[in-house]
């Protein structure tokens, strides 16, 4: 990681020198920021689900994930999309420095859980795309959403950009595989493995929406 750092410090600012080392640490300090965006929105998606399993007896999430983006992958995305290679560039062009995944039982819970959190005055909706109204051609379905979040420094108040997936069990078990698949090269029959991951996708809709009429069903309110 640390190799990482200086590798993209250099790409930043050519070779090593003098402003070399504040270079650093102002990476060091913004990416400390998305962290700290990251933990704020995991902590307000925490709150909510203490909330709701105290009141309904059930939690509306399975589990969250969230990560950082390495240095490289930040540096290969700057180059990917044509634009400087700077820090003010990150913060300008990347929207997903920091991530957070949240894996929910069902697809009611996701549009519950966005909707309160996005509806918190603190927090402004830069975009959503609802994957699993308008499902990728692929068969990928999750909702997407790029929020910003204020984080409170010593000095000031600083609105940092989180980019928040949330899936059901289903949809991340498939999104998982995919993903592993995706980067095996050289795959025999690559269209017949597009068209039966895009079954497996169906297939997985299918039990996604019957568990929530069984859930609907058994509801007690
Ligand atoms: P990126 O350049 O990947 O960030 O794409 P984008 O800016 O068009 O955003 P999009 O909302 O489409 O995707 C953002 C993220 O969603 C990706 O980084 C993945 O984590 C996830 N994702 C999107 N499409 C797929 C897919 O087809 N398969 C899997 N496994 N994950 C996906
Ligand atoms: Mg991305």
């Amino acid at each position: 990681m640390n190799e990482d750092i200086r590798s993209l410090a250099t790409e930043l600012l050519g070779e090593e020198d003098d402003v070399f080392e504040k270079n650093l640490n102002d990476f060091n300090v913004l990416m400390m920021q998305y962290q700290c965006a990251m933990l704020e929105v995991r902590t307000k998606l925490e709150v909510l689900n203490a909330e709701l399993s105290v009141q309904k007896a059930r939690n509306p999430f399975e589990s969250i994930n969230s990560r950082l983006k390495t240095p490289r992958s930040i540096i290969d995305k700057l180059k990917r999309y044509g634009v400087e290679v700077s820090l003010e560039s990150i913060e300008k062009n990347l929207h997903d420095v920091a991530g957070v995944r949240v894996i929910c039982s069902f697809i009611d819970d996701i549009y519950m859980l966005a909707d309160k959190l996005c509806s918190q005055d603190d927090v402004k909706v830069l975009a959503r795309k609802d994957y699993i109204k308008n499902p990728k051609p692929n068969g990928y379905r999750s909702l997407h959403l790029i929020i910003e979040v204020p984080i409170f420094l010593l000095d000031e108040k600083k609105y940092m950009q989180v980019e928040v997936q949330f899936r059901t069990i289903a949809m991340n078990f498939w999104a998982s595989l995919e993903h592993k698949l995706k980067y095996k090269k050289n795959v025999k029959n690559a269209e017949s493995v597009v068209r039966q991951l895009k079954e497996c996708a169906d297939a997985i809709t299918a039990v996604d929406r019957k568990m929530q009429r069984v859930r609907e069903e058994t509801e007690i309110e």
